[in-house]
């Protein structure tokens, strides 16, 4: 496992401050383990750190402290403290927010279930209101006549607490993560390299007579054999008409001469995950699946074309869909041409059509995303492609090397 230098710590928690001065946000309470991971290295099912203006604290419960601690002293800790939690997560932000002076709190709206909301609101003594802010009641007449007046002060004031309600922010630490920087960069081009000489295995064991099922755990096997931590999803085999679902999930079906076989895969390596599909012709293709085939090959390869800083991340997609509709296949493509990877598998920039209420992301230098587009004929069946691209100064480098074809040469 290859950790983040502390340096690199810092300087990501440098970008998410930026970007929450620029949110209007003092202090961030982070509570979605990817983002606890990438501001800290601290890699666990649950946590809480509070970054802050100027500081960072990571507060975790009895399962974690040791390795926090070991953490935190290594060369990969992250300055700042680890509060140990000993009756809740909660219950420890809580008693942090009361003593000390936290200004404009923010949580993190999009990992938040109600039901953690309401256990936050109650630790804090706050109530939720209508626009989904965790708010202090206002205190009664006489009283709390020293306070900072309410709404006015950034943070605690005397003695701390908040004075301020909780807003919710919406994938900010999502927008500093999609930026890959040098040690991101160094795991995923590993990652994919990896990944590539896994496939190119993988596509030579593909033989009639296998059951999907097999196929894919066989698949599986192969990723942990070679370095990998674990699939980074559900390794997806799809044959005959199966293939024509583009999250299609293994089954007994055993794979036929004539097939379409759709074979999508990833792994999770240091941390970092990378993700392929190729689609392979059992025995000779027929010329509905060439023309398929190749239509889906120049969707791709007009995609790739588009990559380039500056570029929405809908005129990538736009040019995979214009591509595909020029060959009568608009309707048979109805995903998204790709997404981030890092360390989760589908992370910012969504590369997809324009939508209302959906951030169409500015193609930047150090993004490292999927390029996927794909054709599906319900009752006949579907073709996909899939590669990992690593945006630079004039373009991107495709990080993934896994020769492409309905059959295996
Ligand atoms: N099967 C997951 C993906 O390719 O996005
Ligand atoms: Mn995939
Ligand atoms: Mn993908």
């Amino acid at each position: 496992m290859s950790l983040a230098p502390k340096a690199l710590l810092s300087a990501r928690q440098r970008r998410a401050r930026g970007l929450m001065r620029r949110s209007g946000v003092d202090t961030l309470i982070v509570t979605h383990p990817p983002n606890i991971r990438y501001l800290t290295n601290f890699a666990a099912t649950a946590g809480i750190a509070v970054l802050t203006g100027d500081s960072l604290h990571l507060i975790v419960d009895f399962r974690y402290y040791e390795a926090a601690d070991a953490l935190w002293a290594s060369p990969s800790g992250s300055d700042g403290s680890v509060i140990r939690a000993e009756i809740s997560p909660e219950n420890a932000l809580a008693e942090l927010v009361r003593n000390g002076s936290f200004g404009r709190v923010a949580v993190e709206g999009a990992h938040l279930p109600l039901s953690r909301a309401l256990s936050l609101a109650r630790s804090l003594s706050t109530t939720i209101d209508g626009a989904g802010r965790l708010v202090c009641p206002e205190p009664a007449a006489g009283e709390g006549a020293d306070a900072p007046e309410r709404g006015t002060s950034a943070g605690g004031g005397r003695g701390g607490g908040l004075t301020r309600p909780i807003a919710a922010t919406e994938g900010l630490i999502e927008a500093v993560r999609a930026v890959k920087d040098a040690h991101e960069i160094a795991l995923l081009r590993s990652a994919a390299r990896l990944l590539s000489s896994v496939a190119r295995d993988v596509l030579r064991s593909v033989t009639p007579g296998r059951s999907e099922r097999d196929l894919a755990a066989d698949i599986d096997g192969r990723l942990l054999k070679a370095g990998f931590e674990r699939p980074a999803f559900e390794t997806i085999v799809a044959s005959g008409p199966n293939s024509a679902m583009p999250h299609a999930r293994p089954g007994d079906r055993r794979l036929t001469a004539g097939d379409l076989v759709v074979l999508d895969f990833g792994g999770v390596y240091s941390g970092y995950c990378v993700d392929l599909t190729r689609t392979l012709s059992l025995g000779e293709a027929d010329q509905k699946a060439k023309m398929v085939y190749n239509a889906v090959l120049g969707a791709q390869a007009a995609a790739i074309r588009a990559v380039q800083p500056g570029v929405k991340a809908s005129q990538i997609d736009f040019a995979a869909r214009d591509t595909l509709r020029g060959h009568d296949l608009a309707d048979a493509f109805g995903h998204g041409t790709g997404h981030g990877l890092g360390v989760e598998v589908h992370e910012s920039p969504r590369i997809g059509p324009p939508r209302e209420s959906i951030a169409d992301d500015t193609i930047e230098p150090g993004m490292v995303f999927t390029v996927e587009p794909g054709a599906y004929v319900p009752g006949w069946g579907g073709v996909r492609i899939e590669d990992d691209v690593l945006v630079t100064e004039s373009g991107c480098e495709v990080l993934t090397a896994v020769p492409v074809g309905l059959t295996v040469e």
